[in-house]
């Protein structure tokens, strides 16, 4: 399976702290955000891995992370989002580098403390279709929020006003082939972006979403609150293991 990384969009939460470099790039305890999505996927077994960068920092990318060798690789492919058209937009342009098969998608300023490998291999098993991850968050309004009736998700809405039910959509998801012209049929929301959210509904009307719920921490690290929580959770973690 082929990982992807999207890493684009303008972090405009995040000002001034974004203002001459990508929020990727910005620090996350000890290391740069960017770090972290890229060892979740190289922890759950994926090597060939693509990220997708925007704005004026694309360049600093390649300085910091060149062709992978700090994390045991040989090839990172990248490439360029012109713009911010959302999450879907950016995943659009991983179809070439996918060559038709599975793939899983990390969001670039996602922390998860799990390692990844179990659910790699149970949607290696799934015929088809698309798998989410979700986590129990105090502040559903700010992510994609299932809807379930009976165990199943019926709908995942984006951004609700009142919101369902505690759990967040993380920023985790795996794709079958599909997924990319799923992305050509959709039409930009009202934030002017295509979203991942529209995708996973395309996936539960077809009957082929399925989900997990992550057992350890999670966060995103795009508004000023969360980066700080995401700083918190990671330091804690590693002085969890050091201990170990
Ligand atoms: O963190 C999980 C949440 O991420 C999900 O629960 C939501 O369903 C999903 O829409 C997303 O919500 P956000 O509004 O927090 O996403 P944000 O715009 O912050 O984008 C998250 C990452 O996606 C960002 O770090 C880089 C990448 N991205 C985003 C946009 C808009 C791109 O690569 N290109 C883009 O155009």
């Amino acid at each position: 399976m082929k990982g992807v990384i999207l890493a684009g969009g303008m972090g405009s939460r995040l000002h001034p702290l974004t203002k001459v470099t990508n929020k990727h790039l910005l620090p996350v305890y000890d290391k740069p955000m960017i770090y972290y999505p890229i060892e979740t996927l190289v922890r759950g077994g994926i090597r060939d891995i693509l990220i997708v960068t925007g704005g004026n920092s694309a360049g600093d990318f390649l300085k910091l992370l060149g062709n992978g060798k700090h994390f045991g690789l040989k090839h990172i492919h990248y490439t360029y989002q012109e713009g911010e058209g959302g999450i879907a937009e950016a995943l659009s342009l991983a179809e070439d580098f996918s060559e038709g098969e599975k793939i899983v998608v990390v969001l670039g300023d996602n922390i998860l403390e799990e390692n990844i490998t179990p659910y790699v291999e149970r949607f290696e098993k799934q015929s088809s279709g698309a798998r989410i991850f979700l986590k129990k968050v105090p502040d559903p309004k700010r992510f994609g929020v299932p809807v379930f009736q009976n165990k199943k998700i019926i709908r995942v809405v984006e951004k609700p006003r009142k919101p369902a039910c505690s759990y967040a959509v993380a920023g985790l998801y795996m794709y079958d082939a599909k997924i990319f012209d799923i992305i050509k049929t959709l039409k930009p929301s009202e934030r002017g972006e295509l979203e991942i959210s529209d995708v996973n509904n395309i996936y539960i009307r077809q009957s082929k979403l399925e989900y997990d719920i992550l057992k350890g921490y999670w966060t995103d690290a795009g508004t000023f609150e969360s980066l700080m929580l995401a700083n918190v959770l990671a330091f804690k973690g590693q002085t969890k293991k050091k201990k170990k």
